[in-house]
């Protein structure tokens, strides 16, 4: 982990509430591994009380540069919505632990849901396996990024309403894929209903899995305490220095 001051490159609106922040960073672009986050002030340079843990969507290592999608919640997101191209920001860099990849041509299945969807695109980038991308929205207008999935994945799309894709949720398309052939792991990021169906997917099946419990975070850096998730085993660990990425067998989903 380090602490960077990186130029934004752009920082554009992508659907209602949710941004798209391209940021030049040689070191992330070295370091980062899919599903690890960033610290970023969101008041520019270094107010340590204003940053905001938001996970790193893709990066493209050779051109050194970083993809951060996030969604405007509150006063810190709002801050960061306003930045421009060309200023500085202040972040704490790579965090957390990510993903563990999976061998050449395993059969992969990539589960995003809602902001979940986000930080699955740099494991679609980084993944050799043979990728399928399952990915859920409320709704057409909410549903970013598919066509940057397709570049690494066979996508499906499910939304609530069923403006886009399938109608229903991501895990349909899950357990249609896993009767159409099967995966060897899964790795997923959303809600927590979601994961923890997920998890029992994986489990009826026989199937690795690992989730990204991102959701559970708030400060990022082990100072609020309110990251707090349990084992199966009952010990109480950190998802910001944790996880956030955990095999979902090792965790408690009472
Ligand atoms: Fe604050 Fe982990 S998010 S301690």
């Amino acid at each position: 982990m380090r602490e960077l001051s990186e130029r934004i490159i752009h920082n554009q609106l992508l659907a209602e509430g949710i941004y798209h922040m391209r940021v030049e960073s040689p070191t992330c672009a070295e370091e980062a591994k899919p599903g690890q986050f960033v610290h970023l002030s969101c008041s520019g340079t270094t107010t340590p009380l204003l940053r905001r843990p938001i996970s790193i969507c893709d990066i493209n290592r050779p051109m050194e540069y970083m993809d951060l999608v996030y969604q405007v919640k509150g006063e810190g997101t709002a801050l960061l919505a306003r930045m421009e191209a060309g200023e500085k920001i202040n972040m704490l860099a790579p965090l957390g632990h990510g993903f563990d990849l999976p061998k050449a041509g395993e059969r992969v299945a990539i589960i995003g849901g809602g902001l979940g969807v986000y930080p699955m695109l740099f494991l679609a980038r980084e993944s050799k396996g043979i990728n399928t991308s399952c990915l859920g929205f409320r709704n057409k207008e909410l549903a970013v990024l598919v066509a940057d999935f397709a570049r690494f994945s066979r996508v499906e799309v499910a939304t609530e309403d069923g403006s886009l894709g399938q109608r229903g949720y991501v895990t349909q398309l899950l357990e249609e894929g896993i009767q159409n052939g099967g995966f060897d792991v899964i790795y997923a990021c959303g809600p927590l209903p979601m994961l923890k169906a997920v998890h029992e997917i994986a489990l009826q099946y026989g199937i690795r899995c690992q989730v990204s419990m991102e959701e559970r975070m708030a400060c990022g850096i082990g100072a609020c305490l309110g990251c707090a998730c349990e084992t199966a085993e009952g010990e109480m660990q950190h998802v910001c220095s944790c996880g956030p990425v955990f095999n979902s067998r090792e965790l408690s989903w009472k």
